[in-house]
């Protein structure tokens, strides 16, 4: 007997350690309501049963704010406008970071750019690049714009007889748009000559690393681990990435080839004289020359992640509404035909709308924009971690916790939004009781506070000037190949999961 003891010992010990990893996190946040976790997997299974329809079921049921655990790792959620406020905005100073995910925690790539930096780093890097999306520098990118989305345009007149997967070609649009605007560099996506060797290779590494960005069950084993038993992420990973083939090996290998050629492109971009400012790398670099304190904030790799965060953050989101929009509005002959009378209204097909057109001229395309937004919601979830401890909604979190803000919750709320699944632009108009009577915060589709999307000006302004130019040329139809109701894909965003197929009709003028 004597002889086992010291195991007997040591199992109850390895046991006890173990119940305590799993069950911490939970302990810490318990008075929050929530649904029975099952061990390892927490809730996963019900957002495998009801995608992120999960959390409009799960708000119904426990109110507000309640639990949602990730594997191990438990989420407080918070669904109702006055608690983002709380969060997003009010208690800014102690929840101003945002969760690390575990695809991301194991790519130094995507940590070193402003979305997941923290802390004074993270205002430091802000408030340098802030200017860059100040209204005089965005109106100075409409010709860019304007130049790819022509190029776009074209390509829809060359297969006017066949189905056209509007979602691949405004992926491609957003992506050459964003790429000249942050790395100067031309993507050539939209040519009809294959894209130089360097640039099409740079952007096959970018969709597969981009790609494996999974928050599901689908992702690496690492990733799934990192959901399940985050301590074993980092180790499993180090192994896993030196066994050819594995998902984790292709990954690392792919992330590194793609730091390789961002450091090419940043390294040639610094030792240019006369580089410009046009661009964002460009005025980046032009930043940290010109201020001692910033050039080690600014060290290469954060150029670079910076950079490259840009054309992750910048293409498939702004793609993805675009494409929700043709969609929805072709589905819609009463919307179409006041958002065409609004266009035409403009003036003559070759004036080019200045970004003050563009902000003043189109009062129901804002509209369309907005329902658009709130319908197919890109980013339905906003993540936030608490730096101290911190009450919200009545309940106090200790330093650590998730707290997520359900913005997908909120645009399907009806007490926001009175028949929430309605395609109705209108109700966005400011003249309407509805819009009037609205909480601020209950649409808040690019974030909240000081943390909210630095690309918000941007994206509107390539989605106007492009729904402009394709609606004067154009309207479209859904392809009988189109399936219905749409389906998605969830990634570190929303995405469609066989794209969106449409028939373009040129309009007679
Ligand atoms: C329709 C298009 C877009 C949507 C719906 C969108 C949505 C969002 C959301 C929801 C966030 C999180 C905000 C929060 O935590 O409160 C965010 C952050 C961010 N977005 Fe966007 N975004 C879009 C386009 C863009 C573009 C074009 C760029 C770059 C030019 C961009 C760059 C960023 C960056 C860098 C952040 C992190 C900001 C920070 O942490 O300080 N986004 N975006």
């Amino acid at each position: 007997m004597e002889e086992i003891a010291p195991y007997v010992f040591t199992m109850m010990a390895m046991l006890l350690g173990f119940f305590i990893y799993f069950y911490a996190p939970y302990w810490s946040i318990q008075k929050v309501p929530g649904p029975p976790a099952l061990p390892l997997f927490g809730h996963l299974h019900l957002l495998a049963k009801h995608g992120t329809d999960v959390f409009t079921v799960l708000a119904n049921r426990y109110g507000p704010v309640f639990r949602f655990h990730l594997g191990r790792q438990p989420l407080v959620i918070v669904a109702d406008p006055e608690l983002c406020k709380e969060v997003g905005i009010k208690k800014f100073k102690s929840i101003c970071n945002r969760s690390l995910p575990s695809p991301i925690s194991a790519s130094p790539l995507h940590q070193k750019g402003l979305f997941f930096t923290r802390d004074s780093r993270w205002s430091a890097m802000r408030n340098s690049i802030i200017s860059l999306y100040q209204p005089s520098h965005l109106a100075s990118l409409i010709p860019t714009m304007q130049a790819y989305i022509d190029s776009a345009t074209k390509l829809i007149t060359a297969n006017e007889e066949e189905d056209i997967t509007f979602s691949d070609l405004s992926l491609k649009l957003a992506t050459n748009v964003i790429g000249q605007a942050a790395f100067g560099v031309n993507f050539g996506l939209l040519r009809d000559t294959i894209a130089e060797e360097e640039v099409s290779a740079f952007m096959k590494e970018h969709l597969y690393s981009t790609n494996s960005l999974k928050m599901d069950l689908s992702g690496s084993f690492s990733i799934i681990l990192g959901l399940i038993i985050p301590i074993l992420q980092e180790p499993f990973r180090q192994i896993l990435k030196r066994i050819r083939g594995t998902a984790d090996w292709k990954i690392e290998k792919t992330n590194q080839k793609l730091s390789l050629r961002l450091d090419k492109i940043v390294a040639k971009r610094a030792q240019e004289n006369e580089r410009g400012s046009k661009d964002f790398l460009s005025a980046i670099l032009n930043v940290s020359d010109s201020d001692g304190t910033l050039r080690d904030l600014f060290s290469q790799d954060y150029i670079s992640a910076l950079a490259y965060e840009h054309l992750l953050a910048g293409s498939a989101t702004t793609s993805f509404t675009l494409s929700s929009l043709l969609y929805l509005v072709s589905m819609h002959a009463d919307v179409e035909k006041k958002l065409i009378e609004e266009i035409d209204s403009f003036g003559p097909l070759d004036t080019t709308p200045s970004a003050n057109d563009l902000q003043r001229k189109f009062p129901y395309l804002d509209q369309v924009i907005k329902e658009t937004m709130r319908f197919y919601t890109v980013s339905p979830l906003v993540a936030r971690e608490t730096s101290e401890q911190v009450e919200v909604g009545g309940y106090v979190l200790p330093k650590g916790t998730w707290v997520w803000i359900a913005i997908g919750v909120l645009a399907k709320d009806p007490k926001h939004f009175p028949d929430p699944d309605v395609f109705r632009p209108e109700r966005f108009d400011p003249a309407c009781d509805e819009e009037k009577q609205r909480h601020p915060y209950a649409h808040i589709p690019f974030g909240i506070g000081p943390r909210a999307c630095v690309g918000q000006k941007f994206a509107l302004q390539e989605i106007k000037l492009s729904v402009i130019n394709l609606y004067r040329r154009y309207i479209f139809r859904h392809s009988p190949k189109m399936e219905y109701p749409l389906e998605f894909q969830y990634g570190l965003v929303l995405n469609f999961k066989n794209g969106v197929k449409l028939q373009a009709i040129e309009r007679k003028t």
